[in-house]
């Protein structure tokens, strides 16, 4: 149409060249520096995936050593963060809090204004990796009345965050491994998925020359509606309206209902026409989480089961190629692990973090343009203005 392709929801238009990740869609693939996410779920861990994400390349045991030790350096926030927090409402939802405190960190470290020094770059990739769980442990410790955790630097990444979660200075929490396991995983499959929106809004700010707070700021908004990384949250929703196994094919009829807007949440992909890979993982993981816990019996889970069966079975579905979705199964585990599940988008911000401080980094590091899409206007032809009393 025109001087411009239009293309709206970018469905075909590659906006930039990359070397992070790599999606085959219709296959069901997805590889991270060219290594299966099957893989790096099973076999590596949140902090090493970050490395190959950020570098390239998978770590000698001395440089993951280096890292994971650098990470823990910076785990803390400025004490006047803390006092931030009060400034907001104790209901606020978490993510809010999040769109907040994490721009506000580029009012504390003023050496990421200048993003031309390669070393303020990483440095600024150190702190968010560091931070975020710090971060959105309070949030949630905010919004129960609860004193804030410091963090426990002997502890990995992922039992660090159950125990700024779930710890009280009287008593510490008690991480089962399994739990804190799962709970690495679900950082590991969220950590990236190459141009998604909230990555794409991560650039675009980027390209700007903004700082990277303000831009992973940006990437939280982006993430956080129910299309999107809002989806875990909206899944856990949908299960308790459903409310009982009985009524799941009334909520599947309104799904196929053209004139009905409600979609089922958790299914369908903007690019995976097959099993999401993060999916299968994250399936396996749901089921080891709910046998160490016993909770076979907790009714939404029933119903989550139960819908998933029906959905992968219906003519509609697999029509439109709508499989379940990550969001879907991390809903399930994070409520079983008893994450509240105004959390459940916020655990996704933490997990993409380093994705989108990878994207930000390979497009700073080499030579970009400001980002600046094209439109087709529709509106109005020149016309003259009118007097108030000529209206
Ligand atoms: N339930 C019922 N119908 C659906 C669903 C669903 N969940 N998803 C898509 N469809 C239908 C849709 O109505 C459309 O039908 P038709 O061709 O007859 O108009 C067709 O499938 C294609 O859908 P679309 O909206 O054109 O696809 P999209 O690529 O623009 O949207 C999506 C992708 C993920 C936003 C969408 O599938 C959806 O809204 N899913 C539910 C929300 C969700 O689970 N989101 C998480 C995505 S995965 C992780 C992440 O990105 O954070």
């Amino acid at each position: 149409k025109g001087m411009f392709t239009y293309d709206p929801g970018f469905v075909s238009t590659a906006a930039c060249e990359s070397q992070i990740t790599y999606i085959d869609g219709g296959k069901g693939v997805l590889l991270h520096r060219g290594y299966p996410i099957d893989q790096l779920a099973e076999e590596s861990n949140y902090l090493e995936t970050c490395y190959l994400l950020l570098y390239g390349e998978l770590p000698s045991q001395e440089q993951y050593d280096t890292f994971v030790n650098t990470v823990k350096n910076h785990t803390m926030v400025n004490d006047q963060i803390r006092t931030f927090f009060n400034g907001f409402r104790r209901d606020a939802h978490p993510m809010a809090i999040m769109c907040g405190v994490v721009g506000a960190l580029s009012a504390f470290y003023h050496d990421s204004l200048d993003i031309s020094d390669e070393r303020h770059r990483q440095v600024a990739a150190f702190r968010l990796i560091a931070k975020m769980p710090t971060l959105a442990a309070m949030s949630y410790k905010f919004s129960i009345g609860q004193p804030f955790m410091y963090p426990d630097n002997e502890l990995d990444y992922s039992e660090n965050f159950l125990h700024m979660m779930f710890g009280t200075p009287c008593e510490e929490s008690k991480i089962s491994p399994v739990l804190a396991r799962a709970m690495d995983r679900i950082f590991l499959l969220h950590a990236d998925h190459e141009q998604n929106a909230s990555t794409s809004t991560v650039r675009l700010a980027g390209s700007s020359g903004a700082n990277p707070f303000a831009c992973i700021a940006a990437g939280i908004a982006a993430l956080w509606g129910p299309s999107h990384g809002g989806a875990n949250e909206a899944v856990l929703e949908m299960l308790e309206e459903i409310g009982d196994v009985s009524r799941i094919e009334e909520f599947v009829a309104r799904a196929k209902d053209k004139d009905d807007p409600f979609r089922l949440m958790g299914f369908g992909h903007r690019v995976y026409k097959n099993f999401d890979p993060r999916a299968k993982v994250m399936k396996e993981a749901a089921d080891e989480v709910l046998a160490e816990l016993g909770v076979e019996n907790d009714p939404l889970l029933a119903i989550a089961k139960e819908l998933e069966r029906i959905a992968l079975e219906d003519e509609y579905f697999i029509e439109k190629k709508l499989y379940p979705n990550v969001d879907f199964y991390s809903g399930i585990i994070l409520k079983a692990i008893g994450i509240p599940t105004s959390m459940f988008t916020v655990i996704f911000a933490v997990g993409r973090t380093v994705g989108w401080i990878a994207h930000w980094h390979e497009m700073i590091s080499g030579s970009y343009r400001i980002g600046r899409p094209r439109q087709l206007y529709t509106g109005h032809k020149q016309r003259d203005y009118v007097a108030v009393d000529k209206r």
